[in-house]
């Protein structure tokens, strides 16, 4: 707890989420007097409500199909159920352990931490518990929440929304998903896996909408083959409570019984009530706007992560904070090319991507400019042995680099490092071509898909 109220800092965070905390970080790392503003626990949605307890949940549920399915590999087990009390030890010890590292890591740069709401009252300074932080630099930071539809109450009981997810303690017998966005994909992936029945609700025509369309494709393929129900082009228009749960009513006329509904329909950002208006701070509904550099329009106050409309993702968020510091210190960072940044959904199969989707490179230079190619996981060794099935797809500009590169499959969040590298440097597919994968790995994949499109197939039938 803070004790220097009075000083001037060099920067004031307020949030101690992803963006908050690396931001904290770095400036610290840079010589700068930091203090990091926090209400609730240093890790923010990421480490307590976010991507750290769904994947400890998500390979729990990976643990329990292995169980089921392990007689495939010869071996012999038997399922008994999930202890959900037990997932829950596991999960929280996870999380605990890495809080315990980052409040280390945070003392040990010598960052002031301070405990409590705070709000913005002045372009360079934050109020917190009646004291008043002064900085030369001020970073909003305050994140995200899970956000309803108009009419739409959660009730933390029936109605869920994903913070309620994560500490549910029981499993469901059934489950309507409302989004089948990345979270609500996610959920009823783990779900599934504990043995619920779910349906997932999606207005829009496809799962994971933002993905390439052949990725979405490949994942309704797979969740129908894991009975995974849902209902694309659905729109919600209604839930009632019954004896056992909730009925849920759609646009189209259909009804679905289930004992909870899970609300994933997107986070909305945190920034009711902070004085960011008061103070002047450039706002479109409810998002703080910045340039590229993340800086507002008032000089001294910067903002990153999810309170920002730029991708809702933890590592946006590190990159972004970074950038802040860095840009305060003096330094000359480069701005964030966004589609640039990996994106991965962990549901099994795991989607993931980076770059163009074939649609937006249409867009963007015509469809007679482009090649493309999927490499399927079934001429792969290592996902033959995994048993998953999926594709490896890249799009590039003819004679020019790869533009996007799209994934399904287990595992496959893993070669977004490769696959980041490929987009980022603007490889030629030929160059690609020319790196020796390791054999047997999933990465060889990538490299196939790469030897195809440099018009030098390897494993590929014609
Ligand atoms: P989302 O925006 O990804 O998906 C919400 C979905 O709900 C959309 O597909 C939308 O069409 C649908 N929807 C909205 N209103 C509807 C209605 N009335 N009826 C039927 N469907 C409706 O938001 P989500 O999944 O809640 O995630 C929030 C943020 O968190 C995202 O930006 C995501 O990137 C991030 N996140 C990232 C993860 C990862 O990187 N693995 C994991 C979890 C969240």
């Amino acid at each position: 707890m803070a004790n220097d109220a009075g000083a001037v800092f060099d920067v004031v965070i307020l949030g101690g989420g992803s963006g908050g905390y690396a931001c904290a970080l770095r400036a610290a790392e840079l010589g700068m007097r930091v203090v990091l503003v926090e209400k609730g626990k240093l890790g923010g949605t990421c480490l307590h409500n976010g991507c750290i307890p769904t994947k400890a949940l998500l390979h729990a549920g990976e643990v329990a199909d292995q169980t089921r399915e392990s007689e495939q590999f010869g071996v012999k087990s038997t399922f008994d159920g999930i202890d959900i009390a037990a997932v829950h030890a596991y999960k929280d010890g996870v999380i605990s352990r890495l809080f315990k590292g980052l409040t280390g890591l945070i003392a040990s740069r010598k960052i002031t931490v301070v405990e409590g709401a705070g709000k913005l009252v002045s372009p360079t300074a934050v109020e917190v518990n009646g004291q008043r932080y002064e900085g030369r630099h001020v970073v909003l930071a305050t994140g995200s929440v899970p956000k309803s539809l108009p009419g739409l109450e959660i009730d933390g009981n029936r109605v869920i929304n994903s913070d309620h997810a994560l500490v549910l303690d029981r499993v469901p017998q059934s489950a309507v998903v409302l989004g089948g966005g990345v979270i609500g994909v996610e959920f009823a992936s783990a779900w599934k896996s504990f043995g619920v029945d779910v349906t997932i609700v999606e207005a829009l025509p496809h799962l994971v909408a933002l993905e390439d369309e052949a990725s979405s494709k490949l994942l309704e393929r797979a969740f129908r083959r894991r009975g995974i129900k849902f209902e694309l082009g659905a729109r919600f228009s209604g839930v009632e409570y019954t004896d056992a749960g909730v009925r849920v009513s759609l646009e189209n006329g259909k009804r679905i019984e289930a004992e909870l509904l899970l609300v994933a329909v997107g986070r909305g950002p945190v920034s009711a009530g902070l004085g960011y208006e008061e103070v002047g701070v450039a706002m479109d509904r409810g998002y703080v706007l910045v340039d590229e550099y993340c800086a507002t329009n008032v000089p001294t106050i910067s903002a990153v992560g999810d309170l920002i409309p730029t991708l809702q993702l933890a590592h946006v968020g590190f990159g972004e904070g970074i950038l802040v510091a860095e840009r305060i210190a003096g330094l000359n960072p480069v701005p964030i090319d966004y589609a640039g940044v990996p994106r991965v959904t962990y549901c099994d199969p795991e989607v993931a991507s980076v770059g163009l989707t074939e649609a937006q490179a249409v867009e963007r230079y015509g469809s007679d400019k482009l090649a493309s190619i999927s490499y399927s996981l079934g001429g792969n060794g290592k996902s033959q042995i995994l048993k998953t099935t999926g594709q490896v797809k890249v799009v590039s500009v003819k004679d020019g680099p790869v533009v996007g590169i799209h994934m399904v499959g287990a595992r496959m969040g893993e070669l977004t490092s490769e696959a980041q590298l490929i987009y980022n440097w603007e490889a030629l597919p030929a160059e690609v071509a020319q790196l020796i994968h390791p054999h047997p790995t999933q990465s060889e994949a990538l490299g196939e898909a790469h030897l195809a499109l440099a018009g030098k197939p390897l494993h590929v039938h014609d």
